[in-house]
């Protein structure tokens, strides 16, 4: 017998006290989704600007790619790493290889961004265990990062809902925290170079004050993604971080589930010229989202021929096993959707269309009182939202300003992610209160000028009525 739910859904997922919209198709170039309301089964399309999760690298229903998909089956046999290899997943860790310059040597794949930091974790204490040293176990990361959703992740990052969830996660002796990277609200008067040594010194002191043996990593997003809104680093920074790691014997992880593999139009965004490494790159490098397009759950790891050696030479086996590591269909799929990506050119696409996209955002939004920061890089952009543009304060949060901007713009015709909490957020009386809101975008790699300009016109017409109703 089926339990009658009424107008309650049966997924178990999100927002359970009443049915979400469902997607019942895509429309027009496939950048477009067919939402159903589950109760007037009324339809309507809508240009989805930020690609599910910033997830769709391709555009949504990709024909060429779904073709394929039922050849990759008919060749698939399910395998177990423990035992076999297989050839999807060795081809795609090699074409990754190739586009990191000499910065990766082995890479490996599992379903999920909260996974793969997990994963690579893992490595790097297995990399420390393989060099003799069993003193390392602590994870130095960011405030106000988000990491993913298991316990592990969710150790690493700042989730607001972390607080609550505390007793099950890591101790907070194991993962210590570093101050954001926020240069729109914490640069102040100081200059890029001098913003850059204050968030240095703040590492150097963090990993001296912890335990500088006691360092297993830092782990970054190389920029930020949803928590606050696509802050990227000061030029020098990151070089800075991997001189503190290299000098400390800790290793680098950089987090680019949100913002690599072309989403900021570079290959692995630590290359990107102005903000970028100099030289290589971090030791463990994880991705996610868009490496399968949105077809198929698959992230991974990108592993330094540093790590990679030191458990070659040591005991030769990597620690640990899950049944779909690297499976067969997924890698496939992954590996058409990358080779796709650098046929067509897409991700030169991300940085040209991208520049042009935040080049007339902030022209669009010069003279709006309430857009502080127009931000990001490639077509990864946010526009965060403020009271009042010369002292950056945001709207009272019981105004839920992220629902606001969530409403007008799907009313319009679009879906960006809407996010509360960009300034931070706090337990008052017990109660989260989520400080300032943001709106992000990260369409399709392939998006073009007239996208960017239809997401730069209702994203404009939003922020002058929100000026005109709640000033
Ligand atoms: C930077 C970053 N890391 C990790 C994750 C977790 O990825 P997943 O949701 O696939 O577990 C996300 C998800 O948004 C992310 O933005």
């Amino acid at each position: 017998m089926t339990v009658e739910t009424k107008n309650q859904p049966y997924l178990f997922q999100a927002k359970v006290a009443d049915k979400q919209l469902e997607c019942v198709g895509t429309a027009k170039d496939g950048q477009w989704l067919v939402l159903k309301d589950p109760v007037t089964g009324e339809k309507r399309e809508i240009y989805d600007a930020i690609s599910g999760a910033a997830v769709c690298s391709l555009k949504h229903g990709d024909t060429e790619i779904l073709s394929q998909m039922n050849d990759f089956a008919k060749q698939s046999a399910y395998t177990f790493c423990a035992n076999f290899s297989n050839t999807a997943a060795e081809e795609l860790a090699e074409f990754m290889c190739s586009k990191s310059e000499g910065a990766f040597s082995s890479a490996m794949y599992v379903c999920s961004g909260s996974e793969a930091n997990e994963q690579a974790m893992r490595y790097a204490m297995q990399y420390h265990i393989e060099k003799g040293d069993r003193k390392r176990y602590k994870f130095i990361s960011r405030v106000n990062a988000y990491h993913g959703y298991l316990v592990g992740a969710l150790s690493i990052g700042d989730n607001p809902m972390k607080p609550l969830l505390k007793k099950m996660l890591l101790s907070d002796d194991q993962v210590p925290k570093i101050s954001r990277l926020m240069p729109y609200r914490d640069q102040g008067d100081l200059t890029e170079e001098q913003y850059c040594k204050k968030l240095l010194d703040n590492l150097e002191e963090t990993i001296v004050s912890t335990g500088q043996d006691e360092v297993a990593a830092v782990i970054l997003e190389t920029v930020s993604g949803s928590s606050i809104g696509n802050s990227v680093p000061p030029k020098g920074y990151l070089d800075g971080v991997k001189a503190l790691c290299d000098k400390y014997g800790a290793l680098l992880i950089l987090d680019e589930v949100m913002c690599g593999l072309g989403r900021c139009g570079y290959p692995f965004t630590f290359m990107d010229p102005e903000f970028g490494l100099t030289a290589g790159g971090p030791d463990l490098l994880t991705f996610g989202k868009t490496v399968g397009a949105g077809i198929v759950p698959l992230s991974g790891v990108m592993v330094a021929p540093k790590v990679v050696n030191a458990i070659r030479e040591g005991s030769g086996v990597v620690m640990g096993y899950q049944t779909y590591h690297s499976h067969y269909l997924n890698c496939s799929v992954g590996l058409a959707v990358q080779k796709k990506i650098y046929r067509d050119n897409l991700i030169e696409n991300v940085r040209e269309v991208g520049a042009y996209t935040k080049a007339a955002l902030k022209a669009a939004l010069k003279d709006s009182k309430v857009a502080g920061d127009v931000r990001g890089a490639g077509n990864f952009i946010s526009v965060e939202l403020v009271k009042d543009k010369a002292t950056k304060e945001s709207f009272a949060p019981e105004l839920k300003m992220h629902e606001v901007l969530n409403q007008k713009t799907f009313a319009k015709g679009i879906h960006f992610m809407c996010i509360p909490g960009t300034n931070g957020y706090e337990y008052v009386d017990d109660k989260l209160v989520m400080n300032g809101a943001h709106l992000t975008m990260a369409p399709a790699f392939g998006f073009t000028k007239t996208d960017a300009d239809l997401m730069v016109k209702v994203i404009a017409e939003t922020f002058a009525e929100i000026e005109k109703e709640y000033l």
